[in-house]
């Protein structure tokens, strides 16, 4: 089985469909979306319909789906963010609320998890960014792979049968049997680090095999859509450093 995973598309059409073409030559079996698909970028509706037409696809919430569907308080935000929420709020139609709201905080099956932030309460959405923040999830699951996005920074962190914590950002990754993963797949819509390339994951249950990639994307396109919209404009800057 080939999945296709993918975090933090943000609204940024112009990098989903990127990422999309990418998996086509990949011959993906089921996508798996980390949540944040909307927030900050121009086209929430659109990013929507497009996730909504990968066939088989599970998706789990972000904090900025829930914010913008108030589930989640926009206290929490910075200005921008919270900015861009509001936008969003008026811009999402029926059928995108509807999508929004169905949306769980876990999934959970027999090969992996889902969840944006972490385990350790995933309504709260906490940011894994050390390893203390790892091993607070690292001792709630119950798969030997998770998938987080939230930080839009990719990285994995790998727990061994002796429960030695170590730190990888090399791909590709072997999946080894009796040692556990936690794996950021990183951003599509909104990189944070230094690379405004789409990232994206791939993971192939056959070969055990886990790779983090990039694809090149319209960044003056998202970000002219942004700045047009009337979104604050750093939100569209930070698209070309990858910042
Ligand atoms: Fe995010």
């Amino acid at each position: 089985m080939k999945y296709g995973i993918f975090s933090d598309v943000h609204g940024n059409l112009e990098a989903l469909e990127a990422v999309i073409a990418a998996y086509q030559g990949e011959s993906i079996d089921r996508y798996l979306c980390v949540g944040d698909v909307v927030g900050y970028g121009a086209d929430p509706c659109k990013c929507i319909e497009k996730i909504k037409s990968l066939i088989p696809v599970t998706v789990v919430a972000g904090n900025h789906d829930w914010a913008s569907i108030d589930l989640f308080s926009v206290a929490y935000f910075n200005p921008q963010a919270a900015k861009a929420i509001e936008w969003t709020r008026r811009e999402l139609d029926t059928a995108a609320e509807v999508f929004l709201r169905s949306l769980p905080l876990v999934h959970t099956e027999e090969v992996f998890t889902l969840v944006h932030g972490s385990l350790d309460s995933p309504h709260d959405f906490n940011y894994i960014i050390d390893g203390y923040n790892a091993e607070q999830t690292f001792i709630r699951m119950q798969t030997a792979v998770c998938f987080v996005g939230h930080s839009h920074v990719a990285g994995v962190f790998v727990k061994d049968a002796t429960d030695r914590l170590s730190y990888l950002s090399e791909y590709p990754i072997e999946i080894k049997k009796g040692n556990h993963y936690l794996i950021n797949v990183g951003s599509v819509g909104q990189p944070r680090d230094g690379n405004p390339r789409a990232c994206y994951c791939v993971f192939d249950t056959d070969s055990r095999k886990l790779d983090i990639r990039r694809a090149a994307y319209n960044i003056r396109s998202a970000r002219g859509k942004i700045i047009k919209a009337g979104l604050p404009r750093f939100l569209g800057d930070r698209l070309l450093a990858g910042q």
